[in-house]
């Protein structure tokens, strides 16, 4: 039994102004797991009846106890590559991206850097994750294998491309397809993993690898698609150039049935009206990545347009175009890409993108996403105070609402103070000198 501040968001909503009636705050609440679930959840008063003599309780009133973060777009590969000097989108991919993804031909490189990506998940609070393999199908293997070792909720897929690459990289369109294949039968519902097909983006799909990807769509349903859309201005030029005959960019996706309630788009920036109408009309969802498109020099998101049409969003890191595997950093630089286009991205609003609106978008919300009864206990311990600076803060702080606004300025990882996966301490913060 955990005893503690709580904040989470009660339902999801179509509108910004929604989620007022929605945050949940319980300063002294009581969360029962009970096999990696959640068994109950509400006020301390009217739970500790429940409890069985002798039950262990955890207490964390002078923390903030918040729903595990959902990473909608990460990249593992890049993982040692974060922070690649001097380019935008297309010259980053063949300078750096593509050198460091090849090296996970080797396996035991591919486990190596897996184990190192879930521990910067979980010492970050990030309970559930996208992500992108590479076209090597042992890259997968390692993560799901490690994944599963912690029970955690993950989605990934094998890369799949067959043009403008370097040749160790391509794989031919039928290659593409049996290794897929395979990977989805090997992994997908497996504990609480599930797979994503992977196609990395229309530029480095040919038509006939794009009709692979439908196939397998049309084969297996239920799996989820994951790919990059409008991201930077010359390939969106570029894709123009390369699939004349379709309309607009996400057109090429969805010719081959590639939009749905299980799609994600990551980016999303420079999309025209039918594109946006197109995400709406299919229910697909965007990963948007703050920290990714500024330091890549994409462009800014608007949310406010999502909100609009009503586009199911949740936040991607993109490590390692993004910065940082940290959700309060990327909602910190979420909050400024909205500034600059006069919109005020409330905390409440950013927790929610970042929690349950990011589970929305990956049509988990069943499982993850709230302290509902009934949904996986995953969720982090935040310390709201960690350094002189934020105690400072912290003290001038009157409003839970300041607080979620002073973490996602100011914080970072080492306000994680434990994490749980399943009803497991998966992370736990080292011993830290009191500050100040
Ligand atoms: N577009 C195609 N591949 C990539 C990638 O690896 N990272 C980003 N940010 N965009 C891409
Ligand atoms: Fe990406």
């Amino acid at each position: 039994a955990i005893r503690g501040n709580f904040f989470d968001i009660a339902a999801c909503v179509e509108q910004p102004e929604q989620l007022g009636a929605q945050l949940r705050h319980l300063p002294d609440g009581l969360l029962l797991l009970n096999q990696g679930r959640i068994a109950w959840f509400g006020e301390w008063q009217q739970g500790a009846a429940l409890l069985p003599a002798g039950t262990a309780v955890t207490d964390y009133r002078d923390k903030l106890v918040v729903p595990g973060f959902v990473d909608c777009h990460i990249h593992y590969p890049q993982t040692e590559m974060i922070g690649a000097y001097g380019d935008q989108l297309l010259g980053w991919l063949q300078r750096y991206t593509f050198p460091v993804e090849g090296r996970f031909c080797d396996a035991e490189h591919a486990e190596n850097i897996s184990a190192f990506f879930l521990q910067q998940l979980l010492s970050n609070g990030t309970t559930t994750a996208l992500v992108f393999a590479t076209v090597h199908p042992q890259s997968v293997d390692a993560l799901f294998t490690q994944a599963a070792a912690f029970n955690m909720r993950l989605i990934a897929g094998k890369v799949m491309m067959d043009r403008h690459a370097p040749e160790a990289l391509l794989e031919t369109p039928a290659q593409s397809y049996q290794q897929t294949r395979a990977l989805i039968r090997r992994w997908h519902g497996k504990q609480r993993l599930g797979y994503a097909l992977t196609p990395r983006f229309a530029p480095t799909s040919s038509p006939q690898l794009l009709a692979q990807v439908q196939r397998l769509r049309q084969e297996f349903p239920d799996v989820w698609l994951h790919t990059h859309l409008s991201e930077n201005r010359d390939e969106v030029a570029w894709v123009k150039e390369l699939f004349p005959q379709q309309r607009n960019y996400l057109d090429v996706y969805h010719q081959y049935g590639l939009t749905g309630e299980k799609s994600v788009f990551a980016h999303c920036l420079h999309l025209e009206d039918a594109e946006w109408q197109c995400l709406c009309d299919t229910r697909s969802s965007i990963a948007f990545c703050p920290t990714s498109n500024l330091f890549l020099g994409s462009g800014l998101f608007k949310l406010q347009q999502a909100w609009r049409r009503k586009v199911r969003l949740g936040i991607g890191s993109d490590v390692g175009a993004g910065t940082t595997f940290n959700m309060l950093q990327t909602l910190g630089e979420a909050y400024k890409v909205a500034q600059l286009q006069d919109y005020k991205l409330a905390a409440g609003e950013a927790f929610y993108h970042a929690t349950l609106g990011g589970a929305r978008a990956l049509a988990l919300d069943s499982h993850i996403g709230n302290f509902d009864v009934g949904k996986e206990a995953d969720f982090v311990v935040l310390d709201p105070a960690v350094s002189p600076l934020q105690q400072l803060r912290y003290a001038n702080s009157r409003t839970l609402d300041e607080v979620l606004f002073m973490l996602m300025t100011l914080g970072d990882d080492r306000n994680v103070y434990r994490t749980y996966v399943d009803g497991k301490v998966v992370f736990q913060a080292p011993q830290r000198q009191e500050a100040a």
